[in-house]
């Protein structure tokens, strides 16, 4: 919903009656006035393609859309992000995660140390630990403990390249403070051939270092409290010190910048687990798919670009439709995931009520982002998509070839697809019938990728990013602190006090 209070903006004004005059068409009926709209609408970068037709939009919404981005300083803020000024300001540091796949200028120096010289440091470091893992072969399992952003992305991403998964290696998270979690992740493993890494940014998260310790006693249990513990844990951590304490060695602690947003660190070491499992070569490819879209998205006219054009959309939806919500349908199990991702990635960075001047927003904030992997989601909450009192706008993401082809199970999975994105868009009309009525109407973008690989996952994965801060860029919040995870944390050690002094 607008707050009128603050919209003072005529580009607002503008976009307000052109919303208006869109409200009596139909999304098919711009299908018929256009009959090239299924290319029209579709942008393409390499491996993926982005297919927004089936919307309630036309060319003169992206225009008005594309002035909202110019006149909210979108060009300037983006190159403010890259070139690594102070643009969380509420933690008075830059967000810098693209420099972890390159695609900083070279000779940017944050608090007196060269971004370029850190990244490539690191990640000559994982190289060479991955590398020797390889050849050593000591460990079959490597757990890695974490929660959020350290936990989910290389989560999706482990999951999500699951074939090419180096022979006779698991890959395991422990996420939950939860002992069920713990004894389900634990369950089975040899401590000789097991490898823990500990990823935590701040290196304070109760959870993550409940299992820590947990483990470490687990490990003393089985191994002795000999130096021999220290060759199974790694950490992952903005804070080494506090990781040395712990115990783990210095040459097994990797650095995670603190221009380095949690839930946008899987680019960073907190990818480890990813480099171990898949190897080297393919974390590498990840991240070059993702500076592919880095390049694209600084680079690319703004008509074409993919995640300004995809954030619009959002915005369109969000702040005129005044829709709650977005639905990410991946059509792919293994990235089953990407909701839960996507989920952090907008909920967490753009679920904000103050600006960053400190005032109330003017326009609502991040939609509710839920979702789950097709075709499952169809026999579960898509009766409410189709015919629920609220229009949910969702993404649907497919892959055109399967890794593993098996008759006709592809073909399937991609016509539930198409059959899906027509149904919403079409309805279907029964007047004798009302409970057999579908409105119709209802908006979804499709993004096509040709293969799921390290590379075109990357480049997936960034395109969510940029989108996201540019939301964040058009409704002036920062996008990246996130203050409001505190309260209920600290709420929760008072009852914890409270919990023990009982007992
Ligand atoms: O509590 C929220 C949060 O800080 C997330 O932003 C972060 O991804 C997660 O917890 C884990 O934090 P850390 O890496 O510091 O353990």
């Amino acid at each position: 919903m607008l707050n009128e209070a603050h919209d003072q903006n005529t580009i607002w004004d503008d976009l307000k009656s052109h919303h208006r005059a869109l409200q009596g068409v139909t999304i098919k009926s711009h299908f018929k006035s256009d009959m090239a709209r299924a290319s029209n609408f579709k942008l393409s970068l390499d491996e993926l393609s982005f297919d927004f037709s089936k919307n309630n939009l036309n060319e003169r919404t992206i225009e008005l859309l594309l002035r909202l981005a110019r006149e909210s300083g979108f060009e300037e803020k983006r190159e403010a992000l890259f070139n690594g000024a102070a643009i969380n300001t509420t933690e008075g540091r830059p967000a810098l995660h693209m420099a972890l796949r390159g695609s900083c200028p070279d000779h940017l120096d944050i608090d007196g140390q060269n971004v370029k010289t850190r990244v490539d440091e690191t990640l000559e470091k994982i190289r060479i630990f991955s590398e020797k893992f390889e050849t050593e072969g000591f460990f079959s399992h490597i757990v890695h403990i974490g929660i959020g952003g350290s936990d989910v992305g290389p989560q999706l991403v482990c999951k999500a390249l699951r074939h090419l998964g180096k022979k006779g290696r698991d890959v395991r998270f422990l996420s939950n403070v939860d002992p069920d979690h713990f004894h389900d992740v634990m369950e089975g493993l040899d401590p000789e051939k097991t490898l823990f890494i500990v990823a935590s940014k701040s290196f304070t998260t109760q959870e993550t270092l409940t299992n820590a310790r947990s483990v470490r006693n687990w490990l003393a249990q089985h191994l002795g409290d000999s130096p021999a513990l220290e060759r199974h844990f790694c950490a992952v951590t903005s804070k080494t010190e506090a990781a040395q304490e712990f115990g783990i060695a210095h040459n097994n602690i990797f650095d995670l910048p603190d221009w380095v947003g949690g839930r946008f660190s899987l680019w960073s070491a907190v990818g480890l687990p990813i480099a171990l499992y898949v190897g080297f070569d393919n974390f590498r490819a990840l991240l070059d798919g993702a500076k592919n879209m880095d390049t694209h998205f600084l680079n690319a006219s703004l008509e074409t670009n993919i995640p300004l054009v995809m954030a619009l959309i959002g915005i369109w939806h969000r702040n005129l439709w005044d829709f709650p919500a977005l639905c990410i349908l991946p059509y792919s199990e293994r990235l089953a995931l990407l909701p839960q991702y996507i989920q952090q990635l907008d909920m967490e960075s753009n679920g904000k009520s103050v600006n960053k001047d400190g005032k109330s927003v003017a326009h609502t904030t991040a939609p509710i982002v839920f979702g789950g992997s097709g075709t499952g989601a169809q026999h579960t909450f898509f009766q409410m998509l189709h015919q629920g009192t609220q229009v949910v706008p969702c993404d649907f993401i497919a892959v055109k070839n399967p890794v593993h082809p098996l008759g006709d199970h592809h073909e399937k999975l991609i016509s539930n697809v198409l059959g899906q994105t027509r149904a919403l868009m079409d309805g279907y009309t029964n007047e004798d019938q009302p409970h057999k009525n579908f409105e119709g109407n209802r908006p979804s973008n499709t993004l096509w990728l040709t293969q799921l690989t390290p590379y075109t996952l990357g480049m997936l994965l960034a395109l969510y990013e940029h989108k996201i801060f540019t939301q964040g860029a058009i409704w002036n919040i920062n996008s990246f602190d996130q203050y409001g995870v505190e309260l209920g944390k600290s709420l929760a050690r008072k009852a914890l006090e409270k919990i023990r002094a009982r007992s």
